[in-house]
This record gives C-alpha cells, sequence and structure tokens, in this order.
C-alpha cells in the first residue's frame, strides 16, 4: 500500500546529493516511498518545485478503492459490451419494447403546464412543496383515510376550521433513497438502541442506509430458496423474536428482489404480530402502482396497517411509476396516533433535513402535483401505468412459456408467474448469474435477479436459452 510523503522522508532524501544515490534510497526503503518513487526519481532535477509537488503528495492517500455499485456498477459494464444480444436486466428502470427509455405522456404534458405557467425556480420550503405533500399522502392512504383528512373544530354556531393537524407527518424526500436515509436519521436521533429489521434478501441499498445513518440492523428471513417463495413461517418467527419495539422494514409491493408479495391474509397475521410486539412498522414503497397496475391495490398492505390506528413510517417514490427516476422525488410520511405528535415530528424531520441538503428540489414535485391534482392527467397516468406494468407481465409470461418449452428435464419453472412487479428472482447462483453475463452477455445483479422491465418480447425466448444453460450446465 502506498503512503504519503512525510517531511522526514524528504529530509532523507535530500541529504543524498545525487539523482542515483536517491533511487538506490528509494529501491530500498519501505513503501513509503512508492509514491515518492514515481514523482521524484523520474525527474531531472531535485530542485525545490519538485520537492513542492511531493509536499502536495495527496492527503487521501490511505482512502482505498470503493467497490463499484452492485447495481449501477452493472449498467457501466453493459455499456462496454458490443454484443447486438446483449441485455441490461440489472437496474430497475422501465423499457419500452424497443428497449429504449420511456417518458411518460402525462409528464411531457406537466411539463408543458409548467412551462406555460412560467413557474419560477425559487426555493421550495424545507419540508418541500405543500401541494405535492398533499396530493402524495393522499396517493398512498387514500383521499378518504382519516389520518389525512383535516380536523374541525366546532366553533360557535358554524364551523371553523382552527384546527388542521392531520396524523401524518409528510415531507418531501429526495426520491425513496433520500426518503429511507431521512427517517433513518430520526430513528437514530429519537430511538437511540433501536433496531430495524430487514428482509433477507432486501433491496442492496438498504444496509449501506442504515449502516450511514448509524442504525442497528439485523434480517428476518423472507425468501426460501427451496420453493423459490416466502419463507411465511420463518418471517413470523423472526419479527416475534425482535426486541419489543424494533422497527419492521417492509416492502409495501413488489417485494425487491424477489418479486415475491405477502398475500392480504398474511398481511394481516403479519400486522398482528407486529401490534402484539409493540413493532413500529416501516413501509418501503417504491412500486405503487406498477405492481398490479392499479395505485389502490398496490397501497394496500400499507393501509391495512393505517387502519388499525398503528403508528408507522411510509417512505414513497416516484422513480419507476411516474418514471421519475432522475428528479429524486418521493416523501416519508410518518403516522402518528395524535395531530399533536404529527407535528412535532415534522417538525424534527425539517431540522434534520435541513443540515443535510436545505430544501428539495422542485421540478419533480410540480411534475407529481399536476398529474396526481389534474383529474384528466390522473386518468392518464393510471393507463399508461397499465400499460407499463402489462408490457412487464406479457414478458414474464412469454419468459416463462419459452422456459417450460426449453425444459427437458421437468424442472418446475412456474414460481416466476407467481412473482409480481419489475423483477423475477430466478434462483440463480452467483456461479449461474455470473454465466449468464460472460457467456450470454445478460447483465443482471450476482444474486439471481432479473428486471423484467429490461426485457422486451423478442428477447425472451434468447434469455430463456440463457437461464436454461447456465441453471443445468453451471454448478
Ligand atoms: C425497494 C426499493 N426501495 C427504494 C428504492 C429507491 O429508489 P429511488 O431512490 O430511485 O426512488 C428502490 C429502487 O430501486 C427500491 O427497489
Amino acid at each position: 500500500m502506498a503512503m504519503s510523503a512525510t517531511p522526514a522522508t524528504l529530509n532523507v532524501l535530500l541529504s543524498f546529493p545525487s539523482p542515483n544515490q536517491r533511487r538506490l534510497h528509494l529501491g530500498t526503503s519501505n513503501q513509503s516511498s512508492s509514491f515518492l518513487r514515481t514523482h521524484l526519481v523520474n525527474t531531472k532535477s531535485f530542485s525545490r518545485t519538485t520537492m513542492t509537488v511531493a509536499v502536495n503528495a495527496s492527503r487521501f492517500e490511505n482512502i482505498t478503492m470503493a467497490p463499484p455499485d452492485p447495481i449501477l456498477g452493472v449498467s457501466e459494464a453493459f455499456k462496454a459490451d458490443t454484443h447486438e444480444m446483449k441485455l441490461n436486466l440489472g437496474v430497475g428502470a422501465y423499457r419500452t419494447e424497443d428497449l429504449q427509455p420511456y417518458v411518460l405522456n402525462v409528464v411531457k404534458k406537466a411539463e408543458n403546464l409548467m412551462l406555460e405557467r412560467g413557474d419560477n425556480k425559487e426555493y421550495l420550503p424545507i419540508e418541500g412543496l405543500a401541494a405535492f405533500n398533499k396530493v402524495t399522502a393522499e396517493l398512498l392512504f387514500g383521499t378518504d383515510n382519516q389520518i389525512i383528512l383535516q380536523k374541525k373544530k366546532r366553533k360557535s354556531v358554524i364551523d371553523v376550521c382552527v384546527f388542521c393537524s392531520l396524523k401524518v407527518a409528510t415531507i418531501q424526500g429526495l426520491s425513496g433513497t433520500g426518503s429511507l436515509r431521512l427517517a433513518a436519521a430520526l430513528i437514530e436521533r429519537y430511538f437511540p438502541g433501536a433496531k430495524v429489521l430487514i428482509s433477507s434478501p432486501t433491496w442492496g441499498n438498504h444496509k449501506n442506509i442504515f449502516n450511514d445513518a448509524r442504525v442497528q440492523w439485523s434480517e428476518y428471513r423472507y425468501y426460501d430458496p427451496n420453493t423459490v417463495g416466502l419463507d411465511f413461517n420463518g418471517m413470523i418467527a423472526d419479527i416475534k423474536a425482535a426486541p419489543d419495539g424494533s422497527f419492521i422494514l417492509l416492502h409495501g409491493c413488489a417485494h425487491n428482489p424477489t418479486g415475491i408479495d405477502p398475500t392480504p391474509e398474511q398481511w394481516e397475521i403479519i400486522a398482528d404480530v407486529i401490534q402484539e410486539k409493540n413493532h413500529i412498522p416501516f413501509f418501503d414503497v417504491a412500486y405503487q402502482g406498477f405492481a398490479s397496475g392499479s395505485l389502490d391495490t398496490d397501497a394496500s398492505s400499507v393501509r391495512l396497517f393505517a387502519a388499525r390506528g398503528m403508528e408507522l413510517l411510509v417512505a414513497q417514490s416516484y422513480s419507476k411509476n411516474l418514471g421519475l427516476y432522475a428528479e429524486r422525488i418521493g416523501a416519508i410520511n410518518v403516522v402518528c396516533s395524535t395531530a399533536d405528535a404529527a407535528t412535532r415530528v415534522k417538525s424534527q424531520l425539517k431540522r434534520l433535513a435541513r443540515p443535510m441538503y436545505s430544501n428539495p428540489p422542485v421540478h419533480g414535485a410540480r411534475i407529481v402535483a399536476n398529474v396526481v391534482g389534474n383529474p384528466e392527467l390522473f386518468s392518464e397516468w393510471k393507463d399508461e401505468m397499465e400499460m407499463m406494468a402489462g408490457r412487464i407481465k406479457s414478458v414474464r409470461q412469454k419468459l416463462y412459456s419459452s422456459l417450460c418449452t426449453k425444459e427437458k428435464t421437468g424442472k418446475d419453472w412456474s414460481f416466476i408467474l407467481k412473482q409480481i412487479g419489475m423483477f423475477s428472482f430466478t434462483g440463480l447462483n452467483k456461479a449461474q448469474s455470473d454465466n449468464m453475463t460472460n457467456k450470454w452477455h445478460v447483465y443482471m445483479t450476482k444474486d439471481g435477479r432479473i428486471s423484467l422491465a429490461g426485457l422486451s418480447s423478442a428477447k425472451c425466448e434468447y434469455l430463456a436459452d440463457a437461464i436454461i444453460d447456465s441453471y443445468h450446465n453451471v454448478s
């Protein structure tokens, strides 16, 4: 490992009169000289100027190279591949049948409205755009949900709205990731020592988020490799075994990476156990509308918990369902049992956000507010979302049929049809996933997850060949 050039090393070097002597010294000295070898010996004169270059050796020498991100790094490798059949099934981003990125028509319309109105670029308040916060909570909990209805206090003969607090603290976040990170900061500050339980496996960034926020986490069983399905008993047992008052991170719908969701009956049991143990449910909703094609169906797990009067956290993202990946638009919602607590929680979320990023970006927030707040655009959005979810369902079906046709050993691939959302967990191990990439040019994460949103029906057969070969010929 190269070390920085210390003043002591430099003094020793300066005491040698000729470059050759200095070269000899560096050749026998310890690791600390590797930097100097490159930067000093190759120079003709050992003048003060050269020394200045060395003294300015990076103070960051001790920082090692970080590994590439396991998901975003896949896209980099994909770009460098020139094979005509290559497929990028790593990142969870929707593609058209021609495998091109897709900007929703409603997004373009909302942006045109913004241009026509000449919206300005002033700072938003710390909590974000009010119109966005209102619609995002409505979309999640349902417009008629008690927790988001403003309370009216009766004053004399007429009703006067003197008290307008809600039982949910909603603030705009930097998409799903930023909203989760803000919630993690809240947990770290106000629930010291509390543990977050995450599913095994889960979206890779969950662990990074809680690690960086210095929040302890452990895993609950979720995936059963024998059935390529949900290990429901394991999940329940682990949630029961967690210390009372833990935070239980749940994927609201379209579990990433497995694509396996609990049934409505199983959700009820999960809620029972969480309530018994006085845990706090913490939902990550990154795919509302994208799993089933219906915004309401995909929010049903969250609504089921809220209807029980439970306190809960929900992080939302509009990356997938509105295709606003780069706009970084999402929200964190904290449902409290009193409006007063919600007001205080909101004030603290703002306090946490201020030194992190000051206030959130406006563009994506306006798009969401325009689409969800305008009945015509809202209805068009639902149609487009159904179209996207429908395309994914159809390639899922086609991939399954192709696998069945090519399968010669009787292996049952029907688990692919039981999974939901953007992803399919193929059950391929790391060596098999490597074969998919190295031999077949199919880029995917090493846990065997493929994003069906990056697959076209024209390439289903090819993908099935790759899976069959990797599964049967690589151990
Ligand atoms: C489960 C889950 N949560 C959160 C996110 C956050 O995404 P973003 O920060 O782009 O909104 C993702 C994205 O892939 C995800 O799969």
